[in-house]
């Protein structure tokens, strides 16, 4: 890797999180360049606030494609020719699949709006607030083949406070995840994030 380590930012919705590691990097928070966005939806917000930033944008429809290594391996092509280092999965909600998890082994990070292992998959705000805890919160981790499942790198707690809405709740984590992914990113892709997890004794 010479020069600062390129990002492509993996979303399918609102483009809350591109927009905070956008702005982190533009205020030198974060040494890297974003230099692409990539989306399954191409109506999707994240697309608009990529063209506003001036973002180049990648946006492609699963369905018109055979299969999901098919439409990983065109992925694959616009990461190659931007010379992308690190995956950041924001909101792109699709399991990656074995070509890209393959060619960006170790180099692939996604946000998550619970507290992991608790409230993986879909809609994690609403599971938290219908189960009921007192506590929920974000977790960065790295991807493997599972939903939601690889090695933990970051989390960070968040209160649920009596009678808050689920709309409420999803703003006070998203507070949270625009402050803490920028700054995970910036650990881990330099080095200063050792894996390996806990260890028993
Ligand atoms: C974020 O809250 C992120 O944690 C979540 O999607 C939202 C995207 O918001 N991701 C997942 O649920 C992944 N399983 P954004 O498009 O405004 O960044």
């Amino acid at each position: 890797m010479s020069g600062k380590p390129r990002l492509a930012v993996f979303a399918s919705g609102t483009g809350s999180n591109y927009d905070a590691i956008f702005h982190a990097i533009e205020r030198n928070e974060v040494a890297a360049e974003l230099t692409l966005v990539v989306s399954d939806k191409p109506t999707a917000k994240v697309i608009d606030k990529a063209r506003n930033n001036g973002t180049p944008t990648f946006t492609f429809e699963p369905k018109v494609y055979p299969s999901k290594a098919a439409f990983e391996t065109e992925v694959m092509e616009h990461l190659h020719a931007a010379n992308i280092d690190w995956i950041i999965l924001a909101g792109y909600m699709r399991l990656i699949g074995p070509t890209l998890l393959h060619a960006y082994e170790g180099r692939i990070l996604n946000i998550h709006p619970s507290l992991l292992p608790a409230f993986p998959g879909l809609d994690a705000i609403g599971q938290a607030f219908q189960a009921g805890v007192k506590v929920t919160g974000v977790t960065i981790h790295y991807v493997d083949e599972g939903m939601d499942t690889g090695e933990i790198i970051a989390q960070e707690a968040v209160n649920v406070q009596p009678g808050i809405n689920k709309e409420n709740l999803q703003k006070q984590i998203q507070t949270v995840e625009h402050r803490l992914y920028p700054a995970v990113i910036e650990r881990v892709i330099h080095n200063e994030y050792s894996r390996g997890g806990n260890t028993t004794t």
